[in-house]
């Protein structure tokens, strides 16, 4: 059990079920794939995540930055890679040869270094306007630049340009899939960006979230899961019952797809996940049950409702927890991960969808921080400046887990402040010289752990820096003209977000 599977033998497992698709124009069977983010404190090494995605026998990984150490580390590792253009550097891309100069730089470069990279994500949800009201206009012309420039450099069959789209491109509302449509004022974008996948036979892309969908109309929780325990559920759309809101969302992007003339496109879901903290409802117990039915539904190539038998490809959302994502929509975004940051699996999952009861294999070689913390000594006599430490420590690290629903949420008011003095210390590597632990001298170490109940007051994992020279900006990699051209584009607003607030610059890929 949990052997490492052999670069070679996954290499020619690779090859082969490349070589299927290009025969039949459709996978065998369906893949689970994996979203890897970075946007971190506390990183593993790309070489230790290649190896726990080979052990758990992932055959696909979805990557949002893609740094030159990403990029080594997944060589000839017989991984199909799926790279993404943020939505920031869109508008970058404005004309053929700057599509060209980002395929040779981001695609061949790495292609020759034996980089089974199959996808490129142009946008990360452009359209939808549920965790943000900014939309990116222009994915479907960068969608034709990518694709057009990867079909000249001679990818065109093996590498595929898509989009990744919320759910909520969709009409909100309806009560069965066959009502589904796309929202007026995007349609005509859709129907341009469905026809050119047709063109290029390449698969469109949906994320589909079942603990928000569920929320978010106002359905019973139970829905949200494929054990069929939902007091609600669709009888007779067209003869079709639907149990569980994943069928329900697939099968609703494929009647918007039909009535937009294109009812023969495969359908790929780019994250679909579990988050464990920061949400009601979303703890390790029902990641757990929601992944036990999802994987094996996967591969055991039932299809939905509409296409029974038709396989599904889906990546999971996601490989570990991000604890500088935004947290505009609420703190549970930065709790996605199957294992927390430091490469510790959270619940059992068997990543591949035989369904057995396991826990996924653990990060070989991490090194923690000494076991010390940081905690509040209690001094009340003045609470303006426990609250100013309070909010400067929780702004520069991440106390998504004190929020309703979440984890820690139960604590009182000064665990609340040992807490977060806790997460600022961790993100500060520990440096007590440097005054992690000051806090205007309301702060101390102690050497005994203060997790209690279902909190914990993590430590994190010695920094890896020099070994894992971090990523480049804004997830493109290698071309140093739009690098250079986009930070002094950006500059102004990137002097914002450092002076307004510490967290990574990172944060603009999602
Ligand atoms: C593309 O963007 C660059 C930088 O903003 C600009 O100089 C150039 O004129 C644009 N090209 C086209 C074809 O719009
Ligand atoms: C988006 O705009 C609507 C209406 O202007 C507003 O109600 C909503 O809060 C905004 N959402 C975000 C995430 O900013
Ligand atoms: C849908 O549910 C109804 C009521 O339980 C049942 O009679 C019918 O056979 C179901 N249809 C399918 C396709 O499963
Ligand atoms: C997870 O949430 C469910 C529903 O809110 C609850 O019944 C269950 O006890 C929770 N599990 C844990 C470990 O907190
Ligand atoms: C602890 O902090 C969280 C997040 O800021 C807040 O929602 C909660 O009310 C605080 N609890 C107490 C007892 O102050």
């Amino acid at each position: 059990m949990n052997m490492r599977a052999s670069p070679i033998f996954m290499a020619l497992i690779a090859t082969f079920l490349s070589c299927m698709v290009l025969f039949s124009g459709k996978p065998a069977e369906g893949i689970i794939g994996i979203n890897w983010g970075r946007q971190s404190s506390q990183r593993m090494i790309p070489s230790m995540v290649v190896d726990l995605l080979l052990q758990n026998e992932i055959q696909e990984a979805r990557i949002f930055t893609a740094a030159d150490n990403v990029m080594a580390a997944f060589s000839g590792s017989g991984i199909g890679l799926s790279i993404s253009l943020s939505n920031f550097v869109l508008h970058v891309i404005n004309s053929s040869t700057v599509a060209e100069e980002w395929i040779q730089n981001s695609v061949t470069k790495f292609r020759s270094q034996n980089v089974d990279i199959r996808y490129v994500n142009v946008g990360v949800e452009p359209f939808s306007t549920t965790f943000t009201n900014k939309t990116y206009d222009n994915a479907v012309d960068v969608l034709k630049l990518i694709q057009n420039a990867l079909n000249n450099a001679g990818y065109g069959d093996i590498v595929k340009a898509t989009i990744p789209h919320y759910s909520d491109v969709l009409k909100q509302g309806i009560m069965k899939p066959s009502e589904a449509d796309f929202r007026d004022d995007i349609k005509a974008k859709m129907v341009e960006y469905l026809k050119f996948l047709r063109e290029n036979n390449a698969p469109a892309m949906i994320d589909i979230y079942p603990i928000h969908y569920c929320r978010e109309n106002d359905l019973d929780p139970d829905f949200a899961f494929f054990d069929k325990k939902s007091k609600f559920f669709v009888l007779d759309d067209n003869g079709l019952n639907y149990t569980n809101a994943f069928d329900f969302l697939y099968d609703s992007f494929y009647w918007a797809m039909r009535k937009a003339g294109t009812p023969d496109l495969r359908l790929v879901v780019g994250q679909v996940g579990w988050p464990t903290d920061g949400y009601p409802n979303a703890n390790t117990t029902y990641a757990e049950r929601f992944y036990k039915d999802l994987l094996p539904y996967v591969i055991g190539n039932k299809g939905t409702p509409l296409h029974p038998g038709m396989p599904i490809d889906v990546y999971i959302h996601s490989l570990s927890d991000e604890n500088r994502l935004g947290i505009w929509y609420g703190g549970f975004q930065r709790h996605w991960g199957i294992y927390t940051s430091d490469g510790q699996p959270k619940f059992k999952i068997d990543l591949s969808g035989k369904g057995r009861d396991i826990f996924p294999t653990t990060a070989k070689g991490i090194t923690h921080m000494p076991k010390r913390w940081c905690i509040f000594n209690e001094d009340m006599s003045d609470m303006d400046i426990i609250k100013d430490e309070f909010d400067k420590a929780c702004y520069n690290s991440d106390c998504s887990s004190l929020e309703p629903g979440g984890s820690c949420s139960h604590l009182s008011f000064k665990q609340n402040v040992s807490y977060a003095f806790n997460r600022y210390f961790q993100v500060k590597q520990q440096r007590i010289h440097e005054k992690a632990c000051n806090f205007q001298g309301l702060g101390k170490v102690v050497p005994d752990d203060p997790s209690t109940g279902t909190c914990i007051f993590p430590i994190e994992i010695l920094a890896a820096e020099s070994a894992d020279r971090g990523a480049p900006f804004l997830g493109i990699n290698g071309d140093q003209f739009i690098r250079v051209s986009l930070l002094a584009m950006l500059l102004p607003l990137l002097s914002f977000f450092l002076i307004s607030n510490s967290i990574n610059v990172e944060l603009f890929t999602k």
